[in-house]
């Protein structure tokens, strides 16, 4: 499994406003957008193209347009669905696909509640987003299912994790072609499987239920 932590100053920043308990769900929906938008940035760095003839005003070239099939984007709902936009923006004719999945604030342990996928994910290259890796169950359970469908690879972004959850996804993936790609590794995991110092329920603050 290969890990890219973002490195740059205004991620930082935009991290930091999202991370702050005052900051409303208006801004942070918006910054969600902006953050993953930046992190699509580098997740798509291996995206497959091939080779395109066409005519500039100029004169005859070949560029690149991306390959068929075409990627797959897949936002697990709730929290996800923050980071579907600031995805799509960058990636405008990538497909979309959606998994529901909520853990048990006791046991922590992910439940699926709603699959919207192609049957056959054969050859695709396919991005899920979910802004919160704590344990890293629903982020395990999620890739897992995409691999058994076909997928050929799977680059996830998250804006923050925690170490444990890291190390445990890193275990459950063994032997796929798995990136991670994060706005922060945070310290810890807390008693309450949430992260430290994390940004508090990221669904909760997305959508304003508290
Ligand atoms: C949050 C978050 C992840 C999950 C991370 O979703 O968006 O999907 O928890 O925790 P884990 O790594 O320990 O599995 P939640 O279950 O709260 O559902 P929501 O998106 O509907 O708020
Ligand atoms: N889910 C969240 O939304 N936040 C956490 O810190 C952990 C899981």
């Amino acid at each position: 499994m290969r890990v890219h932590v973002a490195d740059h100053p205004l991620i930082t920043h935009k991290l930091t406003v999202l991370r702050n308990k005052n900051t409303p769900s208006v801004i942070f929906r918006a910054l969600t957008e902006e953050l993953v938008t930046l992190l699509a940035y580098e997740a798509t760095r291996a995206v497959r193209v091939e080779p395109v003839d066409i005519e500039t005003p100029v004169t005859s070239t070949t560029g690149v347009t991306l390959s068929q099939p075409k990627p797959l984007v897949v936002p697990i709902l709730r929290a996800g669905l923050g980071m579907l936009e600031g995805m799509v923006r960058l990636m405008p004719s990538a497909e979309v696909g959606f998994l529901g999945m909520v853990r048990n604030e006791e046991t922590l342990e992910p439940t699926t509640y709603a699959e919207r996928l192609p049957e056959d994910l054969s050859d695709r290259q396919c991005f899920v987003l979910d802004p919160m890796l704590a344990t890293g169950g629903s982020l395990g359970t999620a890739i897992e299912f995409l691999f058994k469908r076909g997928a050929v690879d799977v680059t996830a972004i998250c804006l923050l994790a925690a170490p444990e959850g890291l190390a445990a996804l890193e275990k459950a993936t063994e032997g796929r072609d798995v990136t991670i790609v994060l706005g922060a590794l945070d310290e810890r995991l807390n008693e309450h499987g949430y992260i430290v110092p994390g940004l508090g329920d990221a669904g909760d603050r997305l959508y304003g239920t508290v």
